[in-house]
């Protein structure tokens, strides 16, 4: 089955991913909340009627463990932090229609009903599981109270997550080894009655739903190998105080990743009390009126993949509730070529970017912009100053200003004649352009489609030479007529990524009405004939910013790393960040120098992967096709657990084209791709390098 392309008759909901309520915001945290914010924002500007929702996840160990260890009660900790989430999205422009927190009464309320929807639908039973138990606290350890190995691989892992090697979710009872985290001792497995939700009784349904499922590639193809495989239960029961109570059992809690889904339909609900349910009805967008629902779209990390296509869809189904359209999964985000790590103080602060006086929108235009969604992205001072030089000011900022200023000099405002045909279909186009992005699930294409028409708009005017044109030469009117049409459409296709300047655009044309509310055709409206000169939309980053910036951030880490050390605490890293290498740990550069034409024996060139799978039998080794523009080759690699092979199809590499064959597990490999370190950071390139092109 296929759906109907956007806008649809039917109310849309955009979530994002809840954030634990548990520590600062950083720019990495950004990119799902200003993709979903886009997303929906491009949807409004198709017609189509969406709220966008999401919430603070309160609940669950990691809030649990953290409060502990300041001393304060969760919900105190966790009020903290919801507060100041619900302060910072706003001042990067992410504007929820409505951001609650799974622990206020509407969230309690709604997951209690859904539990019991699922109980008297049959899918709820008890079962007796051993689970681990901290004799010298008394305690029981759900989740992140305990770690171990992961059974699966083997790796050290959380209780609840492999974090550290394969990914899988694991129930409770499942980790090997286990040591309680509060007190550091060995735990001991007790047996303990549990509720299970029973999505093994879902497999037939959740294979029909993965495959009507849209959004990112990797959303619709990791999940098959778990609905295909043998579906486990959910234990959705833990021994804890802090969370949802399970209806009707005193010492029970909800796991948390029962009522944090729930909060999307929770802040829905929440929305239509606010706006009334003529504007915006949750019951019939979720399904809840008896009806197939609406357009439900999943913007997440793609860490949490699994609930999103398994878990969470086999509650909306047992609980009679309408199934989600979309999921959309992003990559991962480093900076500058290294994972984030909070505990290091390596990343870019949410707070601490808009202290240095940059504007939401450049963030906004890099996260969206720089890759794919689904791919991994990677945040550089240097790439970010290239990005907003070249083309928020040079391409953007640069056409709208010297249109927009030409014309208030020359016509005091836009020329009374009409577009011509060329340049109305070339904004026809953008706009095509624009619906393909949202239809195809892409933010970047959306982005895309207002810096290709600017870069248009540069190039009409540039062809045209209007400074050259005598003044009651038609032409001239006709040239600035189109630019300041251009311009306006700019304002309407880029306001989803840059609200803030389609909104100085718009002032400066003297538009009537609100830019966050038009719809694409405005792009094509007659614009306002009257206005004065223009203010410039961004502003150049000079190259000393990036270096400073680059300097604080190395001071900073160089001092936390030191701090964590002297604590003994080295190595103990959050699980979300990329194993790094402490400087200590290079490698010494080699003693002996080569000639150029040694160098120069090497045939390395850029490379763009086509499709990318394992190799049977084979853990670590992924089968590339990559086009070397010459030719095709087929290159083996270590880095089947390393990297979302799926997002790989359109990454750009570097290859060494004249290595020896070799033959890996039965597989021929022909040539080799550079990648650092021990996580394979892939080699790529940065500018518009074609497959084949040297490199040197
Ligand atoms: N808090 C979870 C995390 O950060 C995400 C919850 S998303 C939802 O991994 F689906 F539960 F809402
Ligand atoms: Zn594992």
């Amino acid at each position: 089955m296929s759906h109907e392309e956007f806008p649809t008759e039917d109310p849309a909901v955009v979530t994002c991913g809840l954030p634990y309520a548990n520590g600062d915001l950083h720019i990495g945290h950004l990119r799902t909340y200003v993709g979903g914010d886009i997303y929906s924002r491009a949807l409004k500007r198709l017609g189509q009627e969406t709220a966008f929702v999401s919430g603070s996840d309160m609940h669950g160990t990691p809030v649990a463990v953290n409060a502990a260890e300041e001393g304060v009660t969760p919900e105190e900790f966790a009020l903290r932090h919801h507060e100041q989430y619900e302060e910072t999205f706003p001042k990067f422009d992410v504007e929820f229609d409505n951001y609650g927190h799974t622990h206020d009464a509407t969230n309690v309320e709604t997951t209690q009903e859904i539990v019991r929807a699922l109980e008297e639908a049959g899918y709820v039973y008890e079962k007796e599981i051993p689970v681990a138990y901290d004799p010298d606290a008394d305690q029981w350890l759900p989740d992140r109270f305990v770690e171990g190995t992961c059974p699966y691989c083997g790796e050290h892992a959380r209780g609840d997550e492999c974090d550290e090697g394969c990914g899988r979710h694991l129930e409770p009872g499942e980790i090997e080894d286990p040591v309680s985290t509060i007190t550091g001792n060995p735990a001991e497995y007790r047996e303990r009655e549990h509720k299970f939700f029973a999505v093994s009784d879902l497999q037939e349904y959740l294979g029909e739903f993965i495959d009507r499922l849209e959004g990112t590639a990797n959303a619709q193809n990791q999940p098959r190998e778990w609905i295909e495989g043998e579906l486990q239960d959910w234990c959705i029961t833990r021994d804890m105080d802090w969370g949802v109570d399970y209806p009707g059992e005193d010492d029970l809690v909800l796991y948390v990743w029962v009522d944090a889904p729930i909060e999307y339909i929770s802040s829905t609900k929440q929305y239509t009390e606010r706006v009334g349910s003529d504007v915006f009805d949750w019951a019939e967008a979720w399904g809840a009126d008896g009806g197939d629902g609406g357009e439900i779209v999943h913007i997440i990390g793609r860490d949490i993949i699994q609930h999103h296509t398994v878990f969470w869809p086999a509650m909306l189904r047992a609980a009679g509730y309408a199934e989600p359209r979309a999921v959309m999964a992003s990559g991962f985000i480093t900076l500058e070529g290294k994972g984030f790590s909070t505990s290091r103080d390596r990343a870019v602060w949410a707070d601490e970017y808009l202290d240095e006086g940059f504007r939401p929108d450049l963030l906004r235009y890099y996260l969206a912009t720089n890759g794919g969604f689904q791919q991994d992205v990677d945040f550089s001072w240097g790439r970010f100053r290239e990005r907003v030089n070249n083309e928020l000011v040079g391409t953007v900022g640069n056409f709208v200003y010297r249109s927009l200023l030409f014309a208030a000099r020359e016509f005091g405002g836009a020329p009374d004649v009409d577009v011509s045909e060329d340049v109305r279909e070339r904004i026809e186009t953008a706009i095509e352009e624009f619906e393909a992005g949202v239809n195809g699930y892409s933010v970047r294409e959306v982005g895309e489609s207002a810096v290709r028409l600017a870069q248009f708009g540069n190039e009409y005017i540039q062809r045209n030479e209007p400074w050259k044109l005598e003044d009651d030469d038609p032409e001239k009117a006709q040239v600035i007529r189109d630019c300041v049409q251009i311009a306006k459409a700019v304002a309407v296709l880029f306001e989803p990524v840059t609200p803030e300047a389609a909104e100085n655009i718009w002032n400066d044309l003297n538009e009537d009405g609100d830019v966050h509310a038009v719809g694409v055709e405005a792009a094509l409206d007659v614009s306002a004939q009257d206005f004065g000169e223009p203010t410039e939309l961004f502003e150049k980053i000079p190259e000393e910013r990036v270096d400073e910036l680059n300097e604080k951030l190395e001071a900073r880490v160089a001092e936390a790393t030191a701090d964590a050390e002297s604590e003994g605490e080295a190595g103990a890293d959050e699980g979300d960040d990329d194993g790094e290498a402490a400087a200590a740990d290079l490698e010494p550069i080699a003693d002996e120098r080569i000639s150029f034409e040694d160098f120069q024996e090497l045939d390395v060139r850029v490379g763009e992967i086509v499709a990318a799978e394992g190799v049977e039998g084979a853990d670590k080794l992924a089968k590339l096709t990559v086009d070397i523009g010459v030719e095709e080759r087929q290159i083996v690699a270590g880095i089947k657990q390393l990297h979302d092979l799926d997002s790989l199809p359109g990454t750009k590499i570097i290859v060494v084209a004249n290595l020896e064959k070799a033959e890996l597990f039965g597989v021929e490999s022909n040539g080799m791709l550079l990648a650092a370190g021990e996580q394979a950071d892939l080699l790529t390139t940065h500018g518009d390098a074609v497959p084949g092109t040297k490199v040197q």
